[in-house]
């Protein structure tokens, strides 16, 4: 039975690395009918409007997204896509394994990590507003709801992917009452799962722990703000963000994406590395039940990786998007 999904190609790199996850999807034979959309930027140009109501009617209806990077204008502008879209959804679990890979050689050997991060409140939200001139509120809401639920996500997580341990990684020695109520609810929920141990750690701390003894981490359980910054910090453990995917899940919705965004350096370059948004496909697949598929295609990607040769740059190869993408076809 064939897939209906939605195809969000993003900016900047965007078209380039979801267009290389596209052909590996077909080249591995996966029967997915796509439904384009046009968000961002190129939304506004068409419609007014970043996001429209039709897009997320299309999201609605086939639920399942793969999603290349949606460029976010810096101080001005209007507010991020992607922080619309897991508002609208409800895509409170933002997952994201970061595992060393075959071949691709880095500071660090045998990293093993699975990042849970709180997906719609936090500090993350943008909510602010100007009191007067010259000073202006943001406002960070925690709520005992959202923090409960995403710590049974990260529990439950711990439990079926055979883990020993989650840390609530916060700021709750100054935050007392916001990061003090994500991890007290952490460690209620932690009383129903008591083969998995729960420790916390201060955030500060936890990046320079990352960076000096990481095997001592295993699940890491992050409000919205921390595990955007603690988890791009983690992709440079491994090789990059040209490497790492991640899960934005709801209850019904779910979508795919890398955790880079739209580099607009290196945009239209044919330079950017496409493993990212293929391994977002990789766990789109085994999301949805297509686990042959995505062992077939991960083993391709493995087996470039492990080649040590027709990297992109990034990975301190000189191989283009395109040359990458054919090697991983070639190799399924
Ligand atoms: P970025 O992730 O786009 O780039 C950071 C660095 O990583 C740059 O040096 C870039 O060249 C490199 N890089 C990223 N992806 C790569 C890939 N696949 N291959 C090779 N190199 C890669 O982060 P930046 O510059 O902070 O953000 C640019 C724009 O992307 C902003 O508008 C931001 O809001 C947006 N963004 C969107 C995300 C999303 O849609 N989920 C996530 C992160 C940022």
């Amino acid at each position: 039975m064939g897939h209906h999904f939605c195809l969000i190609e993003g900016d900047g790199i965007g078209p380039e690395v979801v267009e290389s996850a596209v052909k590996v999807l077909e080249a591995a034979k996966v029967n997915i009918k796509w439904e384009r959309l046009i968000v961002g930027e190129a939304a506004i140009k068409k419609y007014g409007t970043p996001l429209p109501e039709s897009m997320l009617a299309l999201i609605r209806k086939h639920k399942i997204a793969l999603k290349g990077p949606v460029t976010t204008p810096v101080g001005s502008g209007f507010s991020s896509v992607n922080v619309a879209l897991r508002k609208e959804f409800n895509l409170y679990s933002n997952f994201r394994p970061v595992k060393s890979l075959p071949g691709v050689k880095t500071r660090f050997d045998n990293i093993d990590l699975y990042i849970v991060r709180e997906n719609t409140e936090g500090l993350y939200s943008g909510i602010e507003h100007t009191v007067t001139a010259g000073v202006v509120e943001s406002i960070k809401i925690v709520t005992k709801e959202a923090s409960t639920r995403i710590a049974e996500f990260a529990f439950k997580t711990a439990v079926a992917q055979k883990r020993k341990k989650v840390t609530v990684i916060h700021k709750a020695n100054i935050m007392k009452l916001s990061d003090g109520l994500f991890l007290e609810c952490a460690r209620k929920v932690a009383k129903k799962y008591p083969k998995i141990k729960i420790d916390d750690m201060i955030v500060d701390n936890a990046s320079m722990q990352l960076v000096m003894n990481p095997w001592q981490f295993d699940v890491l359980l992050l409000e919205n703000l921390y595990g955007d910054i603690v988890s791009d910090l983690a992709a440079g453990l491994v090789g990059g963000l040209g490497l790492v995917a991640g899960a934005n899940l709801g209850k019904r919705e779910a979508i795919f994406e890398p955790v880079h965004g739209s580099a607009p350096l290196i945009a239209g370059k044919n330079k950017a590395n496409p493993s990212a948004t293929i391994t977002a496909a990789i766990m789109m697949l085994r999301h949805v039940g297509e686990n042959k598929a995505a062992n077939k295609i991960e083993k391709a990607l493995f087996k470039v990786f492990k080649s040590g040769k027709g990297f992109t740059e990034d990975l301190g190869g000189r191989a283009s998007t395109q040359t990458m993408t054919k090697n991983i076809i070639a190799s399924l």
